[in-house]
């Protein structure tokens, strides 16, 4: 896609226009520095590495979009479904599974290397949405400014309703504003996308993390994601343009 593109909202009628105009703003006028990287991180690939020492190698405030889609424990240790170890449950409990002060130490890895309001898509089940995730946000400068649905279309499991969607609560770093910051604005808040799990089971949905990415960042800019899994960021990220710099315990 095309800047000129990017730039381009939908309105239906010339007051939707002025309306748009004075509510939202389709430029950006965050400043992203240049960066020099180690020769590690080399960018658009799946590197394999631990996500702590990946961001730990970043500078400091110079990255405008995160993306983070923890492993969690508390997931297999609260559904119980008896699969642990059997069928998609053995791919599950066979990947690293993250605590509640690993994700914290993350988050605010991520609040790091984040420009002044830049942002973090987190990634939440059902179950931490209901939970609340500000413990993970102690220390950090971090507000939580929306917060999407993912209908993923599936009949997933679930002792009582079946599970069919996943939740992103989008975080910005302060100072908070979406005017000069957020320049698409024809994005709802529910999103139905459907996904293969053959390559991981809980790969997110590239065409949504891609039209989220272009909301927040310019092209050339870099999208960074510490626990990648499929590297689903990865081909969000160079559909619009844009370099990743990402990495997976698993690579
Ligand atoms: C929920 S999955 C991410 C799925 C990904 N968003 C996608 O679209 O495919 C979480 C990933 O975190 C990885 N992981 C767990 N601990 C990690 C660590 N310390 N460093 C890097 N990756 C880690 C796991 O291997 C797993 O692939």
């Amino acid at each position: 896609m095309s800047a000129t593109q990017e730039k381009t909202t939908r309105s239906s009628s010339p007051t939707d226009d002025a309306t748009a105009k004075a509510v939202f703003s389709n430029e950006r006028t965050v400043q992203v520095p240049k960066i020099t990287l180690p020769v590690s991180l080399r960018p658009n690939t799946r590197l394999k590495m631990d996500g702590l020492e990946f961001l730990s190698l970043l500078p400091e405030s110079a990255i405008p979009v995160a993306f983070l889609d923890p492993q969690y424990r508390g997931v297999l240790d609260k559904l119980a479904y008896g699969n642990e170890g059997k069928s998609r449950g053995m791919r599950r409990s066979a990947m690293a599974q993250m605590s509640d002060a690993l994700i914290g130490d993350f988050v605010r890895g991520i609040d790091r290397v984040l420009v002044p309001s830049g942002h973090l898509f987190l990634w939440v089940d059902k179950f931490h949405l209901c939970q609340g995730v500000r413990p993970w946000l102690e220390g950090t400068s971090l507000e939580i400014v929306d917060l999407m649905t993912w209908d993923k279309g599936t009949f997933g499991m679930g002792y009582r309703t079946r599970r069919r969607a996943e939740h992103c609560i989008v975080l910005q770093r302060r100072p908070v504003r979406a005017k000069g910051v957020w320049k698409v604005h024809n994005i709802t808040d529910v999103v139905l996308e459907k996904v293969s799990k053959r390559e991981h089971p809980h790969a997110k949905p590239v065409e949504l993390q891609g039209r989220l990415i272009s909301a927040v960042s310019s092209e050339g800019d870099f999208v960074i994601d510490p626990a990648a899994g499929s590297f689903s960021v990865l081909d969000a990220a160079l559909q619009h343009n844009r370099n990743f710099l990402g990495c997976d315990l698993n690579g």
